[in-house]
């Protein structure tokens, strides 16, 4: 697959590095040309043969999937005239800034991702890749793949998120479906968890999430779950 790199910057080198040695066509964008250049020839000296490098512009005309890691910034800033990103799959795997290093978290509204998609009205935005730290993708990807470390994938669009999941698969990852693109106001909460663990609760970047689907118990021991009055109005609805 053609992977454009909007952003050159640690996920985009990294991630761009892991696809490149994956097999996948990477192009590395940035506005310092020597960061792209960099990060191509890093992706080359680990074997990812056809990686390049140019502008963001040139990255998201070559992508069909684009990943776009420039927190918050409207592509028509980055790139210039959008309609180079139309029915392309846009990658957001940003996170808000932690306030003051303190996680003392604004309520927020609209996802990064739901924003992105107003400002990208003809593509297929996708969120993922934001629940766990770049050094993840440093481990032999066979090693990282046995951890079955979560990636969630929001989007609209269904096959978009199947495009994902694949490339999710390729870095190690176990990809989790959330839904549509409007759940990236819950996924990217799960980014504010890990980092805490990783920055506030000192845990370091190898901390990780993983879904598990456990086995049920054989015999409840405590009698389940009671039909309150509640619980009844509520639980088709997952109240
Ligand atoms: N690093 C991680 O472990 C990690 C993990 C999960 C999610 N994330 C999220 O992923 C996003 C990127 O993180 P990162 O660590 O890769 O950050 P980073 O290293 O600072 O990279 C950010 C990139 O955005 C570019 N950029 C910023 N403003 C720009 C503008 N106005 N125009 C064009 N390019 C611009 C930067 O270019 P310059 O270099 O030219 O400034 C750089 O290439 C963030 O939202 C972060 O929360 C990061």
């Amino acid at each position: 697959m053609k992977i454009g790199i909007v952003g050159t910057g640690n996920m985009g080198r990294i991630l761009g590095c892991a696809w490149a040695v994956h097999g996948h066509e990477v192009f590395f964008g940035a506005r310092n040309a020597q960061t792209a250049v960099d990060a191509a020839e890093l992706a080359r000296a680990n074997g990812g043969v056809g990686a390049q490098a140019g502008s963001n512009r040139e990255a998201a005309l070559f992508g069909q999937v684009i990943f776009y890691s420039v927190r918050d910034v409207s592509p028509a800033q980055v790139i210039g005239d959008v309609s180079a990103l139309d029915g392309k799959v846009v990658i957001d795997p940003n996170n808000w800034p932690v306030p003051e290093g303190k996680f003392d978290f604004a309520p927020v509204a609209q996802s990064l991702a739901e924003k992105l998609q107003t400002w990208l009205p003809e593509t297929k935005v996708v969120k993922c890749f934001n629940t766990m730290a770049q050094e993840l993708f440093e481990m032999p990807v066979e090693e990282l793949r046995a951890q079955e470390v979560s990636a969630f994938i929001a989007s609209d669009h269904a096959e978009a998120r199947d495009t994902v999941a694949a490339l999710a698969r390729d870095l190690g990852l176990a990809p989790v479906d959330m839904g549509p693109l409007r759940n990236a106001r819950i996924v990217e909460p799960l980014g504010d968890v890990i980092r805490y663990l990783i920055l506030g609760a000192g845990l370091g970047p190898y901390a990780s999430l993983k879904v598990d689907v456990l086995q049920p118990a054989e015999t409840g021991r405590f009698g389940g779950r009671v039909a309150t009055a509640w619980w009844a109005r509520n639980s088709a609805t997952g109240g």
